[in-house]
């Protein structure tokens, strides 16, 4: 079973959902370590509470990202883990994680990605006045919020919505195309493929 490593920094209701489709099976992998950059956070309780090794590294006891990212990939490395999951991890990243699980970091976003990286992806969606927002799984590379796409869902705005309403529904497209990837991930189905200095990623139906 392919072994995960989730990085969090808040309320982790994506992890909750990668913890309940391995619990059934659905995901055929084993969530071997939870590591936040915020202590005391939900995400670590939920992780505490399905047993699973759930770890704070605040990233204000490191003097620079790369000596956090450094701490981060220690503990990675001390759980074999395999591939890493940012759900909700709200740090920019440096080489010294990302060559080290190199094509095999995804995180989820909350937007259609190339539109509204960053943080707020709801409000901005709303504050732009689009129709339709959604949410990315894309593999992590130096860019925040750039790497090649896995998958996306739709989510449509509605004329009476707050950022609450929106994010509500964008919460239950992440859960389902978050558990989506990682379930393809686990069955050894994503591809990818290096072509120039971006690769090129694709899931293979099962
Ligand atoms: C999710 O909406 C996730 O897409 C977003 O943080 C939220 C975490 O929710 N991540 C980003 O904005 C990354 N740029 P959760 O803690 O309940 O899973």
């Amino acid at each position: 079973m392919t072994r995960l490593g989730v990085l969090v920094s808040g309320n982790g209701s994506n992890l909750q959902a990668l913890i309940d489709a391995t619990a059934t099976g659905v995901i055929p992998g084993q969530i071997a370590v939870v590591i936040s950059n915020v202590p005391g956070v939900r995400a670590l309780q939920r992780a505490e509470a399905a047993g699973i090794a759930a770890i704070a590294l605040s990233h204000k006891q490191y003097a620079s990202r790369r000596q956090f990212d450094a701490a981060v990939v220690e503990e990675l490395r001390r759980y074999d883990v395999e591939w890493v999951v940012f759900a909700g991890f709200m740090r920019l990243v440096t080489p010294v994680l990302i060559d080290a699980f190199e094509n095999r970091i995804i995180n989820i976003h909350p937007s259609l990605l190339p539109a509204f990286p960053g943080v707020d992806a709801g409000r901005q969606a709303l504050e732009y006045g689009v129709k339709v927002t959604g949410c990315t799984v894309h593999l992590v590379t130096q860019d925040m919020d750039s790497g090649p796409i896995i998958a996306q869902t739709p989510v449509v705005v509605e004329d009476d919505d707050t950022v609450d309403s929106l994010m509500q529904r964008m919460h239950a497209a992440e859960h389902e195309t978050l558990v989506r990837v990682v379930q393809g991930v686990c069955e050894g189905r994503l591809a990818v493929e290096r072509a120039n200095a971006r690769p090129k990623v694709s899931m293979r139906k099962r």
